[in-house]
Formats: C-alpha cells, structure tokens, sequence
C-alpha cells in the first residue's frame, strides 16, 4: 500500500462537527447510511466478502482485528474504494491496558486515586492507539453489590459516587486533551443500564430494578461519563424490568437523549439486538432491528439485522428515515471528532514503544496503589529482608505472569509479566534462602499430591508467603460463582502450613471479593492485591517488604459468607435495624428458645449483620488520627453549600497514605434514603507526625436524589456526617438544610 503522508489526526476546525455530518448525510444512499450503523466482527485478516462489504460501505466499524497493516488496508479500500470514503472506525476491549496491562478495574478502583487512573488509561490509550484502534469499550461502570458476578472485576465497585470519579477520570484518560489526538481513544460508558444487579450474580440474568434504585445507584456514574464527554454508550444484554436494555426506550432515548442531552453513539453488546428474539421480546430479527432502533441504540455489534432489515422497515415506512439519519449523524460526528477523515491511517513509529519503562511504571504504581493491607497481626509486616533466613514461597499464583494479569486482558504481554516469584528473588540479599513450592497445579484443584512438598518448604523457613486466590478465568464475562470462598483445597493447605506456627502471610490474587472468614484464621496478615498486572510482583514485593506503604481501600464490601449477598454500606436503615445487641449465635440460642430471644431484628443469626470487611476499609503501616469535625455552617438553604474541615494526622512511624473520606446521612426524605452515602475522598500522603487540615466542599446539590416525586431534588431537613478512614467513620457531625 502506498503510505499516505502520515501525521497526527486533526480535526477540521473551520466546519462544525454537525454541520460536517449533515453534509455527508445528505449524500448518503439509505443502503449507506446502514453500512454505517453496522459493526462487524474482525476474523483476522481481509477475506474477499470483507474487502466487498467495505467497498460497497457496508462497514461502519469493525472491532478484534488489531493488526496495523490489516487496519490500514481496510481504511483505503473504504477510503479509496468506497462510494463516500468514509473511514471505518475500530473497536477494541482495551479495558486495563493493552500490552501493558493495569490491575483489573476493581483493584483500579481500591487505590482511590483518580489521577493515577487516569494515567493507567492513558498509557492504554497510547498502546493501543498504536496499532490503530480508535475505540475502546470501557469504561465499565456498572454497579454491583453481588462479588457472585463475574463481572465485578471490571467494575469501580458498590459505590456510586466513587464509580463516577473514577469512570470520569478513565474517560478523561482514554480520550485524552482531544479525542483527534492520534493518540486518542474515544471512550465507551457500558453496560447501558442495571447489568450488575444480575439476578443471584449468574451473569445475562434478569435486573428487577426499582426506577428510584435506578436513577439514585445505578445512572449517577452513566451521567458523570456523559458529564465527562464520554463517546460512545453501549447498551446492556440484560432484561430490565421486563424490557431489554438493548430495546430500551426510557433508557436510551427518555433519559439519555431527553433528559441528558447526549450527543454520542450508542452501541449495542455483541449480538444484544439479535438476542432481543431469545428474550422473548422481539418475534423475529427484523422485530429485533425495529426495536433497538425505535430505542435509539445506533450501531449494531456483530449480529447484523440492521443491515439486513432496516431498508425493508424504511420503506415499508415503520421506521422514518429520519430516525436513521439521527443515528448515523451520531456515529458520523464521532469519526469526525476523532480526525479519522483527516488521518485514517496509524504509523506506529509516531508512538512511543509499548511496553516502555514509562508504562511499566505507571502498571507498577497502579499495582501498588491497588493493594488493601486486610489483616496484619502483631505488625508482622512489613518483613525486614535483613533479619530473613529462610522464607517459602508458596502457591500457585506465585510465579503466573498469566494469572496475575486477570481477565479481559486479550492483548497482555505475558513476557513482560514481573511475577512476585521474581522481584522477592531480585529483592532479597543472598543470605536468604528462598524455598519455593507451588503446592497446588492450578487455585481450582482438589487432588493433595503437592502439600508435602509445600509443608516441607514452610517447615524449613520462618517465614511464609502464600500466593493464592482465583485463576483469572474464574472471573469476568460469564465467570460467575455460586461459592466465593478460595477455590480447590487452598483452604486445606493453609490450614496445614498454619499448624506448623510460622509466620504466615496471604496474599491473595482474585477478580472479586472472596469470603476469606475461615482463611483470615490461620493466618498472620492478608494483603489483597486483586489481579495486579504486569507489575504486580514488583509492587507485591515492595509492599512485603516495606519499600512501599499499602493504601488500598476497599471499593467494594467483602461478606463473611455468601449468603450474606447483597450486603454493601449504603444500605437502607430498615424498621427493624440490626444492633450489636441483638446478634446472636445460632448455636447459643437455648431450645425452645422464646421468638423474640434473637431481638427480631434485621440480621442472619448464623452470620450477624456486618461483612467482614467494610466498603472504604485497608490498613496502613502507619496510623492516622481524624481530629474532630468542623463545619463552617450548621445550616444553609437549598442552593447553598459549606466547607467540612479534619485535622488528619499520621501519628506513626512511617511515610503513609490515608483516604479520608466523607459520608452523610438524610436522616429523613420522601423516600428512604441510605444509612451513609459517599459524598467525598481525598488521598492525602503524610510523614510521621505531619498533620494536615482537609477541606471538603459540600454543596446542596450534592445531597440531592430523585425523590417519590422522581424529581432530582434537594429536600430540607437535617443530615448527619461522618469522616474517617472507612465507611465506618465515625467523627460525626450534623447539619440542617432549610429551604
Ligand atoms: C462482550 C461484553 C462487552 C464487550 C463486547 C465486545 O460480550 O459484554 O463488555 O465490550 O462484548 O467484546
């Protein structure tokens, strides 16, 4: 092919984006205009029914072909070879990285960190850019309170305003300062809309979602990426309420379009138009295509009933054809937002090398800033390295460069995976002998052939490390779990380590919250450090040996047990609230005891009432201390706002981070309103004995909820507020609200 003069992709300036869509619209055949509302499926490589589809502008994307010369070539036989010559743009999972991958977005979302996470996207960005794609389906902002769901290990976790700080922040990285940057990608807010309220977390299950539970939890991130000038939308594969997101009209046209304003494109999942026909919901796929358009999804991924139906809707005139210039005006104006008229080719030597050592430390920061310190005894970490003689290192997920990449990680480098295997060997003076046992072939298996070779590992040293968790492939799409305890006989072999009375540590590696009750038993110290990345050993090490200061906190509660789900902080408070009084142990309740010996209360007498660790929760090795609360008012009106202040101080012995973070309470509304709700977090980094005075700002606005009414409003009446180190904060102040 001959290389056109490549440089960066710039968007004209001199014509708008609508005025440059409309005037290639008004010369589009309806057969055209089709072509583009169609995404199909890259095969690796251009077959000749390819190279006739995008020839005849059948093609107005194409999503898993990533080879550059590939891409390039189909954009000059769209561009060259075309009627119009409009671009085809290409879509990509580029959802934690590309080569060089990022922890998974759970573990993202555990360091607090909008800026870092902001970097991590943009490194994704650049990498993937590289090869050419323009589009990546992310971020994934879907709120779930069921670790059962695979899919949790894509999301921001349980709440939504941390879920819509940090997807904003992943939009802003992903597109960058302009989405015509070549180095741009335009972003995607999925899944449109209540697909982590799965039924029993078994993926594609029916979402029963009341309307308040949907604009109160679920929409809020959706609206701050759309705030943040997210692309695209793509619609869920669920049924919610009876309607599939896919075929949705309150979603996406009453309150995307009417309510917000939106003026991307909507997609749909691969193959949710055609799948409204196994729904139930549509009769045929001609049905299917009718109803994802009259619901305002724009193009169609994989399946192809709009290209093979539509015309036929148009010109029996159940679909106007102004309804399809709507969509296709959307889609237009996204290619010529991302310069592709003006630049549809990639040279990958105007980008940096992937993989760079740039990227790799932002994958290592990522890392580090991921872990959550759940548990640590005595102080037992950090190891000193010096006082070391022998350590074991054991488990499966000690040395899988694989594993610790997680999933949807298609593109993943796995050769330049740093396993913690290897950065505790390139850390550890050679005094210390390092005995190494993997225990057990995979996190899954059941047989015990590999538990002597461990115990004799943990019976030579004084110290033990045990690397397990869940394979990646036990999370993400379709990856769901009924039990979330450690999988296999991981349970089994720790429990024999533990009797030999060393020192133990867990670090676990997984895509969800597991139910870690009995596990935390039979150890010492747990550190949580999801699927890491590329550089998940190096920052594991850093943080074992305390190079580097853990300030996870988690995203996302973690049950004691199962049953327990959905348990999450933000809770409604209940007629019959469960107190520390009325706990009971199932076993301790006498025969024939009397109906109200367990207080008939809101709990499970075989579980109680609280997680095992809350929503906001990760140690430090340091300690912090909240001063009390100031408020610069005690009541202001609707409309109005206030400052909150803490003293926050690190009163331990090392450098540390803290996110301080800031819940309220409507202590009454139209409806009921939940027990606590995250309204703000700042993570602050402190030397020992350095205080500092935190100010949050607090706006009327951001009390605000739709109400019985559903209207968005702020209603007058008094609110508690908390600040502290978790969802359990407990230095409290109160504020009235007047109208
Ligand atoms: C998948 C996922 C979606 C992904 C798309 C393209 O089924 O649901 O999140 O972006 O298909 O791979």
């Amino acid at each position: 092919m001959n290389k056109k003069e490549i440089h960066p992709r710039t968007a004209s300036k001199s014509e708008s984006l609508d005025q440059r869509s409309e005037a290639l619209l008004a010369k589009m055949t309806l057969a055209e205009k089709i072509g583009q509302m169609s995404q199909i499926a890259g095969t690796g490589g251009i077959t000749a029914g390819l190279r006739k589809a995008v020839q005849q502008g059948k093609v107005g994307s194409i999503l898993n072909e990533i080879d550059t010369d590939t891409l390039n070539e189909l954009q000059r036989i769209a561009i060259e070879e075309s009627r119009l010559g409009i671009p085809i743009i290409i879509g990509r999972d580029v959802i934690h990285g590309f080569q060089t991958v990022m922890p998974i977005p759970l573990g993202q979302a555990a360091s607090w960190n909008p800026g870092l996470i902001e970097k991590s996207a943009r490194v994704a960005a650049i990498e993937g850019a590289s090869v050419g794609i323009h589009w990546t389906f992310a971020p994934m902002i879907d709120i779930t309170r069921d670790p059962r769901w695979g899919r949790i290990a894509e999301s921001l976790g349980e709440d939504p305003h941390l879920t819509s700080v940090l997807g904003a922040a992943m939009v802003k990285g992903f597109q960058g300062e302009d989405l015509a940057n070549h180095d741009s990608l335009a972003a995607c807010a999925k899944h449109f809309a209540g697909y982590g309220y799965s039924e029993a977390g078994k993926d594609y299950a029916y979402v029963n979602i009341a309307e308040n539970e949907l604009r109160n939890v679920v929409l809020p991130p959706f609206k701050a990426a759309a705030d943040a000038g997210v692309a695209t939308f793509m619609t869920a594969f669920s049924d919610v309420n009876g309607i599939p997101a896919t075929g949705n009209e309150f979603l996406t046209r009453k309150v995307l379009r009417e309510e917000w304003k939106y003026k991307g494109f909507v997609v749909s999942d691969w193959d949710s138009v055609i799948q409204l026909t196994t729904h139930g919901f549509a009769e045929s796929e001609k049905e299917a295509a009718f109803e994802a358009v009259a619901a305002g999804v724009d193009m169609e991924m994989a399946s192809q009933t709009y290209l093979y139906n539509i015309e036929a809707l148009v010109r029996e005139g159940r679909i106007d054809e102004s309804l399809i210039d709507e969509c296709v005006g959307n889609i237009l104006r996204v290619k010529y937002a991302l310069g592709l008229f003006e630049q549809p080719y990639t040279d990958e030597s105007q980008f940096p090398e992937k993989g760079n050592d740039d990227h790799l430390a932002v994958a290592r920061l990522a890392a580090l800033e991921s872990i959550v310190l759940l548990k640590n005894d005595y102080n037992v970490l950090p190891l000193n390295a010096d006082h070391q003689h022998n350590i074991a290192i054991i488990g499966p997920l000690a040395d899988d460069g694989h594993e610790q990449m997680g999933t949807w990680t298609f593109d993943g480098v796995e050769a330049w995976c740093q396993t913690p295997l290897k950065a505790i060997r390139d850390m550890l003076p050679g005094h210390v002998n390092i005995h190494v046992a993997r225990g057990l072939d995979t996190t899954r298996s059941k047989h015990r052939k590999g538990f002597a070779e461990a115990l004799e590992a943990a019976a030579k040293s004084e110290t033990v490390i045990l690397f397990m968790g869940e394979e990646a492939i036990l999370s993400g799409e379709a990856h769901c779990r009924a039990d979330i305890d450690l999988p296999g006989v991981q349970n089994e072999l720790l429990a024999e380590i533990a009797k030999l009375g060393k020192t133990t540590i867990l670090v676990v590696m997984a895509g969800r919250p597991l139910t870690l009750d009995l596990t935390r038993q039979h150890v010492n110290a747990i550190l949580y450090a999801w699927h890491p990345g590329t550089m998940g050993g190096p920052a594991i090490a850093d943080v074992l040996f305390g190079k580097s200061n853990p300030s996870g906190k988690l995203p996302v509660t973690f049950p004691k047990h199962v049953g327990q789900i959905p348990i999450y902080y933000n809770q409604r408070m209940s007629g019959k609230p469960a107190t520390a009084q009325s706990f009971t142990y199932i076993d301790d309740i006498p025969k024939r005891a009397p109906q109200t010996s367990t207080g008939n209360t809101s709990f499970h007498m075989d579980a109680g009432y609280e997680p095992l660790y809350p929503f906001g929760f990760g140690l430090s090795y340091t300690r912090f201390y909240y001063g009390e609360v100031r408020l610069s008012d005690h009541e202001f009106r609707v409309g109005e706002g206030i400052e909150v202040y803490i003293d926050l101080t690190n009163i331990g012995e090392v450098h540390g981070a803290e996110v301080a973070q800031l819940y309220i309470r409507d202590r009454f509304g139209s409806i009921t309103r939940p027990v606590r709700e995250l309204k703000g977090f700042q993570k602050v980094w402190l030397h020992p004995g350095e205080t500092r005075t935190l100010t949050f700002q607090l706006h009327s606005d951001d009390l605000a909820f739709y109400n019985r009414q559903m209207n968005l409003v702020t209603e007058p009446g008094g609110f508690d507020l908390w600040v502290g180190g978790d969802s359990n904060a407990s230095k409290h102040a109160h504020f009235k609200i007047n109208q």
